[in-house]
């Protein structure tokens, strides 16, 4: 369950053999210079450090250095020069929640929302999450893990790779268990890293009507265990809101999952304020994600915790709800990740830097918080900051050249700003055409 176990997968690109092994020689170790600037996040995710016309130094696959692209060259006169063509270079963008493993969509259901139609109401007349577990198990294994490869294809194309992917569209032990050995085989096929999360406690399936207690049982005494013992997700989450689960059942099914040893995450405060987000500081969960209803004092039980919060402006933008004021988080001491959320239900986002400059707008945050949010802070929220969401000697050498000059160019450009480069692990892989259909 440590961020190095296998939920990484090889990456086969130049400094890798079809066996996984790195070969030797001068692919591996590259100079990537005549940025016009890079910028990252430092180690600890404090700030973000500047460059201007800096370079990064990769080799066998992490970052050697990151600095003054005139020392670099002195420390490493054996690299092999990459021109970067007067571009900013930032870390890999980590996506730390989506539910992207699932069949079908719910366009239909986006036009009764806006007609006035609550998420709530949608889901209880049989809309909603159970009707994309339909659309979920009537695909055949081969197409759904084909469509989560291709889907983490286009989020590589737009700059992230490091991409979190959570069950739940299952709600079954078998089906759930289905859904993450998929995700095992679509991260195979893929030069990204995945991390595979349990969304435990979504919605009630269907065949467990008038036995909600049963199934809350189960979840926390059978398919916990089932999914730790075949090494399926190294976070648990669970749906604490008025539409999901109550606090009281996720409290008990998070405590058994922190028994087994998985990191936690809850979905908190999202249709109404509940309690999710003082459970999370409560059980020193890894983050609270949405969090459209908390509360000042929440934000501040969080920051006292060290929780990540997680805002997913997509969603909060189809359900209509505000988001919180970034000088308020500030005061709050809090710190704030940006996922897309990706989901046919609320959130149908590709985009994460789109996401990153909506936040921006609506929030109020600067070029330097966007870019923590949708790196180091994202990489918090799964556990793996030591390896990736910033370009510290030691990293994983997972990296974006983007078609822009500068880090405030970021959140400016509406669509979002685009990769031309997309590094993992010291590694400029082709990129797919991302106009391509992805729906299955
Ligand atoms: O993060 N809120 C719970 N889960 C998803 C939506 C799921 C759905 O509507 O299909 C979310 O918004
Ligand atoms: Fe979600």
């Amino acid at each position: 369950m440590s961020p190095k176990s296998p939920m990484i997968p090889m990456i086969h690109g130049p400094a890798h053999d079809p066996s996984g092994k790195l070969v030797a020689g001068r692919s591996a170790y590259l100079i990537l210079h005549n940025t016009s600037e890079v910028a990252t996040p430092d180690a600890l995710g404090r700030e973000v450090l500047r460059f201007p016309k800096g370079a990064v130094v990769f080799r066998d696959g992490r970052v050697a250095e990151v600095g003054p692209a005139e020392d670099l060259f002195r420390h490493h006169p054996a690299a092999r020069p990459l021109n970067a063509n007067g571009r900013l270079v930032t870390p890999g963008l980590v996506d730390c929640h989506t539910h992207m493993i699932f069949g079908g969509h719910r366009a239909e259901e986006l036009q009764r929302k806006l007609a006035g139609e609550s998420y709530a109401d949608i889901a209880r007349k049989g809309g909603g999450i159970r009707s994309t577990v339909r659309a979920t198990s009537e695909l055949r294994d081969d197409a759904l893990e084909r469509s989560l490869a291709n889907r983490l294809e286009r989020w590589r194309a737009n700059g992230c790779t490091t991409v979190e992917v959570k069950s739940g569209y299952g709600l079954t032990a078998a089906r759930e268990l289905r859904l993450l050995e998929l995700m095992a085989g679509a991260a195979l096929r893929v030069p990204a890293r995945v991390q595979r999360t349990a969304l435990v406690l979504h919605a009630l399936p269907e065949e467990y009507d008038g036995r909600r207690d049963e199934y809350v049982r189960e979840v926390g005494e059978e398919l916990l265990a089932q999914v730790r013992d075949r090494g399926l997700a190294a976070a648990v989450d669970v749906f604490c809101d008025p539409v999901g689960f109550t606090v009281e059942e996720c409290r008990g099914v998070l405590l058994r999952a922190r028994e087994l040893g998985f990191a936690i995450r809850l979905h908190a405060e999202q249709t109404a304020r509940a309690g999710g987000a003082e459970l999370a500081a409560e059980l020193s969960a890894r983050s609270a994600d949405h969090l459209e209803c908390a509360s000042e004092r929440d934000w501040s039980a969080l920051a006292r915790a060290e929780v990540v919060g997680v805002l997913l402006p997509a969603a909060a933008l189809t359900l209509r709800q505000k988001l919180p004021e970034a000088a308020m988080l500030r005061a709050a001491g809090a710190r704030v990740a940006i996922a897309t959320d990706f989901n046919p239900g609320t959130a149908p986002a590709q985009s994460l830097m789109e996401c990153a400059v909506i936040a921006g707008r609506l929030c109020g945050f600067t070029a330097s918080e966007l870019l923590l949010a949708v790196t180091w802070n994202a990489a918090r929220a799964l556990g793996v900051e030591s390896e990736v969401g910033h370009l510290s000697p030691g990293a994983w050498g997972d990296a974006v050249q983007w078609e822009c000059e500068s880090l405030e160019e970021l959140p400016y450009w509406m669509p979002a700003v685009r990769p031309d480069t997309v590094f993992v692990r010291g590694a400029d892989l082709a990129l797919p055409a991302v106009e391509r259909r992805l729906w299955p």
